[in-house]
């Protein structure tokens, strides 16, 4: 493994940020958040899902950027530069594997972002037409060359972005994507709001009713906020690594981290007042963004413009984290075997493309083949989401608060006093690196199994 590497960087704090919220805000906050808020009671939900994302999340984020700018490296080489211990190198390995089997389920979403996209500009979700959504789409993500070849338009379009490299293909697309995401994003919330009878949808994602809470909707909550911020898959370490030495990682942390939220909650409000203006069930699940709206264009004016705008949304958040997670299998292989970008990228791709097959062919005709009851799309989804991601932060969090410690901490986030940071600041996140994070995993992952 190649200890001394000329790494690319990105430009400063815009690029950083503008990366580090391209690759968070995605299907995780445009197409899973707004089902989730639905199936788990509204703004209860929210309340929880907040606590954990700003007050919890966001310093597992910086413990990450710490390990990654001082390790400077993609997982397996950060923690092998830190430690000198193969064995952490190890634990960087299995950041790499969460990224791989995210990635074969989530390219596969993308395509259907793709095909969507396709059908509202050639005006399928028009005003006034007809369509049986749900039909529809369990005909097309059932099926098994159509599914594929739109996955694969996806995946390949991403590999353009990584081949480019950190500067001139991550944070040039970031810097051009985000900005973009937003205005659609508040375009279509605002047609949403404005539609007769959203009120009632305004008042579910705003009025808590905590009796409709239980224990796994906490859990749902917590992991929740980890996919949606990145965390647990060794991404955060990766861009570290990427980061220079004057940018304030905990400034950063948190404004990428309520960029994020905030981009959650706006998404909600796109989705849920237009959901309950046609009276249609809020908890419908996973079908959401797929049944439900096409269902709510039809039947709105302007409809076909603002599917033409929402699918093209989903689409580019889609993308721009998929090549996040991409790049941190792509640099971990350049670093542990020193491979060109390109060879890593169609290496990585091969597999990447080969599991997403199954993951694809899973929702059809692999369809009985089943692993603790669920099929492959849905077990790789619980196992990186329930399993993979906290397993990784607890590993990071203890990394950063008991190994790393208090001094060397302090020492990366000011940049050994260069950057101005209120000294009580930086505590206050590493304790709750190192005792609140930890408590907070454990004892909800226990409270679930036990
Ligand atoms: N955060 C992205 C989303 O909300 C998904 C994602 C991108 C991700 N990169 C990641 C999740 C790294 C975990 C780790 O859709």
């Amino acid at each position: 493994m190649k200890r001394e590497n000329k790494r690319d960087h990105f430009s400063g704090s815009f690029g950083m940020i503008a990366a580090t919220v391209s690759s968070a805000v995605g299907l995780g906050n445009l197409w899973r958040f707004p089902y989730l808020v639905g199936q788990n009671g509204g703004a209860a939900f929210i309340i929880v899902y907040l606590f954990f994302s700003l007050i919890i999340c966001t310093p597992i984020m910086v413990a990450e950027f710490t390990i990654g700018r001082r390790g400077k490296g993609a997982p397996p080489l950060a923690f092998l530069n830190l430690t000198g211990s193969r064995k952490w190198a190890g634990a960087g390995v299995i950041s790499m594997l969460t990224c791989v089997l995210i990635l074969s389920f989530y390219n596969v979403v993308g395509g259907w972002t793709v095909k969507y996209f396709f059908n509202s500009v050639f005006l399928q979700y028009r005003e006034g037409a007809v369509v049986d959504s749900a039909a529809a789409f369990g005909q097309f993500v059932t099926g098994s060359a159509t599914p594929i070849m739109y996955f694969t338009i996806f995946m390949f379009i991403s590999a353009v972005i990584i081949l480019a490299g950190v500067t001139k293909g991550i944070e040039r697309t970031s810097k051009l994507m985000m900005p973009l995401l937003f205005v659609l994003v508040v375009l279509v919330a605002v047609r949403s709001i404005t539609l007769p009878g959203a009120g009632a949808g305004v008042r579910y994602m705003f009025k808590p009713d905590f009796s409709l809470l239980d224990r796994r909707a906490v859990l749902v909550a917590l992991g929740q906020a980890f996919f949606s911020l990145s965390l647990g898959a060794g991404l955060q370490i990766t861009y570290g690594s990427y980061t220079r030495r004057e940018d304030n990682i905990v400034r950063n942390s948190f404004v990428s981290s309520v960029s994020d939220t905030m981009f959650a909650i706006l998404a909600g409000c796109a989705i849920m007042p237009a959901v309950f203006a046609f009276g249609i069930n809020p908890g419908e699940g996973a079908g959401l963004a797929f049944v439900t709206l096409p269902q709510v264009f039809t039947q709105m004016p302007l409809g076909g413009l603002f599917s033409i705008l929402f699918f093209f949304t989903l689409f580019l958040a889609a993308l721009s984290s998929a090549v996040s997670l991409f790049e941190v299998v792509v640099a971990s292989m350049i670093e542990m075997w020193e491979m060109p970008r390109r060879k890593a990228v169609l290496i990585a791709g091969g597999i990447i493309f080969a599991l997403g097959c199954v993951c694809s062919l899973s929702q059809g005709v692999l369809g009985d083949f089943r692993i603790l009851g669920r099929n492959v799309f849905d077990l790789f989804d619980f196992v990186t989401s329930n399993v993979l991601m906290l397993a990784t932060s607890l590993l990071v969090v203890l990394f950063v608060g008991w190994k790393l410690k208090k001094d060397a901490f302090m020492d990366e986030i000011t940049s050994s006093g260069d950057v101005k940071l209120p000294r009580w600041g930086g505590l206050a996140v590493f304790y709750v690196i190192k005792y609140a994070a930890p408590i907070v995993i454990l004892t909800i992952v226990l409270t679930v199994i036990l």
